[in-house]
Order: structure tokens, then sequence, then C-alpha cells
């Protein structure tokens, strides 16, 4: 049985495990610590042993989960040193923490993968990167952690040179998803529906909408233009939009984000 443990149950590793614990009821085993106790109750509900620190989940699981903030990371891997060996994994989820810098903190006494995931995995639903640069990978490993990620939504693996850029479109993406949604439901409520009608209509555009983009093989433009009715409404709003340029401001916010993901790496 597979022992999968998290170093670190805040708001990513806690949603990691709890969503693990969901899905491989009885096929896994978990394990996990945190300095903060009440973070690790409503895991334990769910079947996680609660370890009393780092070291101990490190001992305990083959697969270990590292989600401690990035200033946090380096002493942590220190700290779990001696219980790593060739026959266990660790995934660092940790924000911009180079794979060079992961091996050298953990004495590269195992396989290291960078995972990136984004906020909706909070939600069962993120979009993760999996690095599999490591070359002592195993290809039976590859394959499970391909298929402990993607219970939790989209798995994608890249090599690590692709992260910059998979942050700036992915990580990112949610802050460019919710300042849409932020401007139609402002829209809705200028247009006298309440707060709360707007946003609730408004999370269901986007969630409708992602489903046919997912599910309808069409260009997206044909998707667009099958709503706008000759001489109708809607065209009237989507010419504003293209006279605002907004595909252009979209590519521009992505690139402008990867240029500082360079920027902060060096
Ligand atoms: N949240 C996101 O959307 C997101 C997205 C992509 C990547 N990430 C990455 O995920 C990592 C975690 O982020 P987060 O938002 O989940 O942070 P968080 O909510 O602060 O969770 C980190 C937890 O780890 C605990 N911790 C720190 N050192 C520990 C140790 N030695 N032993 C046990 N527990 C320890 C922290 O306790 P204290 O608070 O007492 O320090 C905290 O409860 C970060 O590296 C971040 O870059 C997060």
């Amino acid at each position: 049985m597979t022992r999968i443990g998290c170093i670190g149950c805040g708001n990513m590793g806690g949603a990691i495990l709890a969503g693990l614990a969901d899905r491989f009821d009885g096929t896994h085993a978990f394990c996990g610590c945190d300095r903060a106790p009440e973070r690790m109750r409503p895991l334990e509900e769910k079947g996680v042993v609660a370890m009393a620190n780092a070291l101990d989940v490190a001992k305990d699981a083959s697969l270990i989960v590292l989600a401690v903030k990035p200033y946090q990371a380096v002493g942590v891997l220190k700290e779990i040193r001696p219980a790593l060996a060739p026959d266990k994994v660790l995934v660092s989820v940790v924000a911009g923490m180079s794979r060079e810098t992961l091996c050298e903190a953990s004495g590269g006494k195992c396989p290291v993968v960078r995972c990136m995931p984004n906020t909706p995995a909070l939600v069962g639903e993120g979009v993760f990167a999996l690095c599999f640069d490591d070359a002592s990978l195993s290809s039976g490993i590859k394959s499970e952690l391909l298929a402990v990620f993607g219970s939790l939504g989209l798995c994608l693996t890249l090599p690590e040179s692709q992260f910059i850029a998979f942050s700036a479109l992915i990580g990112a993406g949610p802050a460019y998803v919710f300042e849409m949604m932020q401007g139609l439901v402002q829209a809705g409520v200028t247009l006298g529906f309440t707060h709360q009608q707007s946003r609730q209509m408004i999370a269901a555009l986007f969630a409708g909408s992602a489903r046919m983009a997912k599910q309808i093989a069409a260009p997206l433009m044909q998707l667009r233009d099958d709503v706008c009715s000759p001489g109708g409404l809607t065209i009237a709003g989507v010419n504003h939009l293209d006279r605002a340029g907004l595909i252009g401001i979209l590519v521009d916010a992505v690139l402008a984000s990867e240029a500082r993901g360079r920027e902060m790496e060096q």
C-alpha cells in the first residue's frame, strides 16, 4: 500500500491531503503534520494519521509531499534528510523553488518531483504540472504520481523549463478569471441585480461556458459567434470588447507575469 505523507497541511497541503484521502480511501495510507494541530483535525476525521513532526512523516511515508512556505522549505528538507532514501519520492509544491535547490537541500537522497498546482485544487478542480526531469524516477512512480494528482484535477507532465510559463498562465490564471468575473458581477449589480444574484449567476456562467469549451471541439471563436445573432445585443457587447482589445490585454497580462517570473528566478 502506498503511504502518502504531507509536511505542512495548510491551504494547499491540507486540500491535497483531504482530496486524496477522500479518493483513495482504503487503497492508500495517509499521514501529515502541521505546526497548528487544529489544521490536522479535519484531516484526522478522514483517516489521516497526524504525526508529531516532519521527520516522522518522512519516516512513515513513501511519497512525501512538501507543502510549507518557500522560506520554510530548506529548513524542513534538512530536518527530514536522515529519513530520505532512494525508494521514497519527494514531491514539492513549493512555488518558485527549483529542483536543483530541492535536491541540494534534501542531500540528493531520493528522487525529487516539482509539482505546481493552482488554487482550484482547493475545491478538487485544480490544474497540476508535474516535473519528471529527475532521471532516477521509475516509470512505475511516474504513473502512480499521475494517477494520484490526476484524481484532483487535470495533471500534465512538463519539463522544469516550462514551469515559469505554466505559473504565469495557469498558476496565476485564477486571478485573471476572478478579475473578469468581478467585472461581470459589477455589471450585473449596475443593471439592478443583487450582489448575491449577480455572483451566483456569473459563477454558473463561467462553469457552464468552461464545460462547453471542454466538451465541444469547435473553435472558441465559433462558440462565441454562435451567441452573436446578426444585429443583436451580444454582438454590440462583443464589438465593445474587441475595440478595447481584450484578447491582446489577456496575452500581454500573461507575458508580463512570465517576465516577472523570470526576473524572480534570477
Ligand atoms: N495556496 C496556494 O494557492 C498555492 C498554490 C501553488 C503553490 N503553493 C505552495 O504551497 C506551499 C504552501 O502554501 P499554503 O498556501 O498552503 O501555505 P500555508 O497555508 O501557510 O500552509 C503551510 C503550513 O505548513 C506549516 N508548517 C511550516 N513549517 C512546518 C514544519 N516544519 N512542520 C509542520 N508544519 C509546518 C505552516 O505552519 P505555520 O503557519 O505555523 O508556519 C502552515 O500551517 C507554498 O510553498 C506555496 O508556494 C500554494
